[in-house]
């Protein structure tokens, strides 16, 4: 079959952009797991394709290894915790919280063996992880999450999802899709047509798309109390790193005043950690600056939102499927739309430090010599 023009330019196009072949970008903080599911007990975890085991300390400190044991690659996941130590359940060896063999039983010296260990941060109910070179770990650069600064109630959940986190970004960037993934939970007719500016700078993307004047969905509805009132919906999907996504958005009743409007806003962090090129953890926190005291509005707006983030685990399963399937031909192309714009430029960034960190890190790794063994005589 012979592509058209337009069909060609797009196949071209894509090739610039990130998709579920990338290489992983590693010189990052990642949320390897929601604080909660790190306890006293050996968790095994995926993230960037590396076997992770997952623990807390007696002082409650998180701690990451990697999960194969140095000797023969039993999973430490599958061993026992004791005290700080990690004892591999297979002969023994006995590694500290820095991935440190400090006993071998068979043997009275354990110099030099030793596993990975990663630097983790927690920051209220996530557990951040770098994973990149050990030298430029650094808290500091951890993507802020504003909800969790300013006071506002939040509520966290995770989901696994089978398909690569790029397009998890791209969903996010895209909120045009509310209208018809989301046409049953809080997307309405509206929203694909609303005017939006882009903002695309150089590793942050935001799209604020301003559906006004609309009818809200219960969701935000009801909490703010703008049922049955013609309302402004603001929204902003705003790329932070490849690590966070923020979602704000803001909704008041347009019959009312600037000065007169209740300030009824909230933020959601959808934050995809790479699990494998096709499968990511969802972790989501949301928070809102309103009706604080109200555990059941966090109960509804949580158990809301997450049917609505469901059908996007939903929809992106089916997309990785159909692309899992596809026989590999040169008749592949997607075309872009002008809604596209800033997705588009975030999947060419992604690329662009995905194949520079791979450059990188094939000149790093130094060439093996091997002496060639003394010739007998
Ligand atoms: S495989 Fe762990 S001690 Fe042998
Ligand atoms: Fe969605």
């Amino acid at each position: 079959m012979s592509l058209t023009r337009v069909q060609r330019a797009a196949q071209v196009a894509g090739r610039s952009m990130a998709g579920r072949n990338t290489p992983f970008i590693y010189n990052e903080w990642y949320v390897v797991a929601l604080s909660r599911e790190i306890d006293r007990e050996l968790m095994a975890r995926t993230v960037l394709d590396r076997q992770l085991v997952l623990f807390r300390k007696e002082d409650g400190t998180p701690v990451a290894l990697d999960n194969r044991c140095g000797h023969r690659s039993f999973p430490l996941s599958r061993s026992a915790l004791e005290g700080d130590t990690v004892v591999c359940g297979y002969h023994g060896l006995r590694y500290d919280e820095n991935g440190q063999c400090v006993e071998v039983p068979s043997q009275c010296s354990c110099a030099g063996i030793s596993i990975r260990s990663y630097p983790l941060h927690q920051q209220g109910p996530v557990v951040w992880i770098w994973m990149g070179e050990p030298e430029e770990a650094d808290i500091s650069k951890i993507p802020a999450m504003p909800m969790l600064e300013e006071g506002w109630v939040t509520s966290e959940d995770y989901m696994p999802l089978k398909a690569s986190y790029v397009y998890l970004h791209e969903n996010l960037l895209d909120l045009t899709h509310l209208s018809f993934l989301h046409a049953k939970t809080f997307g309405t007719p509206d929203y694909a047509k609303a005017d939006f500016d882009t903002d695309i700078g150089d590793g942050r993307f935001l799209l604020k798309r301003y559906v006004v004047p609309t009818r809200l969905p219960p969701v935000w509805a009801k909490p703010t109390g703008l049922e049955g009132k013609d309302a402004a919906r603001i929204t902003t999907s705003d790329f932070v790193s490849p690590a966070l996504h923020i979602v704000h958005a803001q909704f008041y009743d347009i019959s009312l005043d600037e000065s007169e409007r209740p300030d009824q806003r909230i933020k959601t962090a959808h934050i995809p950690t790479p699990e494998t090129g096709t499968s990511t953890h969802y972790f989501v926190v949301h928070g809102r600056n309103f009706a604080l005291e109200e555990n059941e509005v966090t109960d509804f707006m949580h158990e809301q939102l997450m049917a609505a983030f469901d059908e996007d685990v939903v929809g992106l399963e089916a997309q990785e499927e159909l692309l899992a399937a596809r026989h590999e031909d040169d008749d592949f192309f997607e075309i872009s739309l002008s809604a596209d714009a800033a997705s588009v430029a975030m999947r060419r960034y992604l690329k662009r430090r995905a194949e520079d960190e791979a450059v990188v890190r094939e000149a790093k790794k130094k060439p093996v010599s091997v002496k060639p063994a003394a010739a007998s005589a």
